[in-house]
């Protein structure tokens, strides 16, 4: 008999895995999510071992880490990620499934058919059924619309969200890239509906300033809304491992087409020299003074990280074990945290 009944799974989660991570309420809704989520945009493709990626996300599940985040364009190929957690969920995490908190996306291109791109209603279930097919599981916990389609009424892109959340494919609603303006709108839109926004998720670290100079933080904050905000190491830009000079062989800038060698230039090792010399002298790493700086700000429910190792993900999720940032230090990672750095805004 296996250990967990029916399932056939080789792994038991840590049991002591609630003890260590923060989990944080999500906007006015009642649902709490762990200081850090996990993403599976990089490194979760056809084109790496299937055993490493199994190994750092049930890691991840054993530090407390109970939020994946997918979407239906994650790969290589496109659907790949969501393919792979599917048979993780299957194998492993299926006696879990009601502590998992799963998200998908739809809306953003994965092939030239007219129905594989946008925020048409089409395009959005049909590609919800589709990843639900392809994680093997009945619902997932929060469906998203990818990015703001300007060319699809929002109240198309909205009442898709709607029906997703009605007809119990998924049990909250989410947007990400939106901006302000449009954020609002499809919040009020989905409450007049009677499902409010959950959740937007937009880019947000030291070197992305925008959820701050666009007033995205304010609204999550009036509008109710929590954010899980991605990148917020900007792909490891804001870790230790580029600054001095050189690219190692697996990491992102050599093998992304999201980040390159040419992001790294001088103006950049200047400044993560500097904030690396700030994080040294509070005894963290970058990595750490990255996290717990997005994490200061209290519409920020989630980092929500990648890593490509399980030390990675065991060094990252320390970030909270240290000292308050003080408004002084704040002040100093304002000077070389310049919005821009790095990153292509
Ligand atoms: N909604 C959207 O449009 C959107 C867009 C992008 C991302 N996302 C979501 O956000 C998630 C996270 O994005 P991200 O992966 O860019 O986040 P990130 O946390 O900024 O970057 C993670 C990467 O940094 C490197 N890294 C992490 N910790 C490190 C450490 N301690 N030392 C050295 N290198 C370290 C690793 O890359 P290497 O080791 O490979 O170099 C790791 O994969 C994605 O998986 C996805 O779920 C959403």
């Amino acid at each position: 008999m296996p250990a967990h009944g029916p399932f056939e799974t080789t792994h038991r989660a840590a049991d002591g895995r609630y003890d260590g991570q923060e989990y944080r309420r999500t906007g006015n809704s009642g649902l709490d999510l762990p200081a850090f989520s996990f993403g599976l945009w990089q490194k979760f493709g056809t084109d790496h071992p299937y055993e490493t990626q199994r190994e750092i996300v049930l890691h991840a599940f054993d530090l407390g880490i109970t939020h994946f985040d997918n979407a239906n364009r994650y790969g290589p190929p496109h659907r790949a990620a969501e393919k792979f957690f599917g048979t993780v969920l299957r194998r492993d995490l299926a006696p879990y499934r009601d502590e998992l908190i799963l998200s998908t996306k739809a809306g953003n291109p994965i092939g030239p058919s007219p129905y594989h791109r946008g925020g048409s209603r089409k395009s959005l279930l049909t590609s919800l059924d589709h990843s639900l097919r392809d994680l093997g599981t009945d619902y997932v916990d929060i469906f998203y619309s990818h990015s703001p389609d300007p060319a699809t009424p929002l109240e198309e892109t909205v009442g898709a969200l709607v029906t997703a959340v009605r007809s119990g494919k998924a049990l909250y609603a989410g947007i990400s890239n939106y901006a302000p303006e449009r954020a609002h709108e499809a919040a009020e839109s989905l409450r007049r509906a009677g499902v409010p926004l959950l959740v937007h998720q937009p880019r947000y670290s030291i070197f992305d300033r925008r959820p701050e100079i666009n007033g995205l933080l304010k609204l999550a904050a009036e509008d109710g809304f929590g954010l899980v905000v991605y990148s917020p190491l900007a792909q490891g830009l804001l870790t230790n491992k580029y600054l001095d000079g050189t690219i190692p062989p697996d990491a992102r800038a050599r093998n992304s087409a999201f980040l390159s060698a040419d992001d790294i230039d001088d103006t950049y090792r200047e400044r993560a020299t500097a904030l690396n010399e700030i994080a040294q002298r509070r005894g963290q790493s970058l990595a750490q003074l990255a996290l717990q700086w997005v994490l200061r700000q209290p519409q920020v429910t989630s980092a929500l990280i990648g890593a490509s190792s399980t030390w990675q993900l065991d060094h990252n999720t320390r970030a909270l074990d240290f000292p308050p940032l003080t408004d002084e230090e704040l002040a100093l990672i304002d000077q070389h945290g310049v919005h821009g750095t790095g990153v292509r805004v």
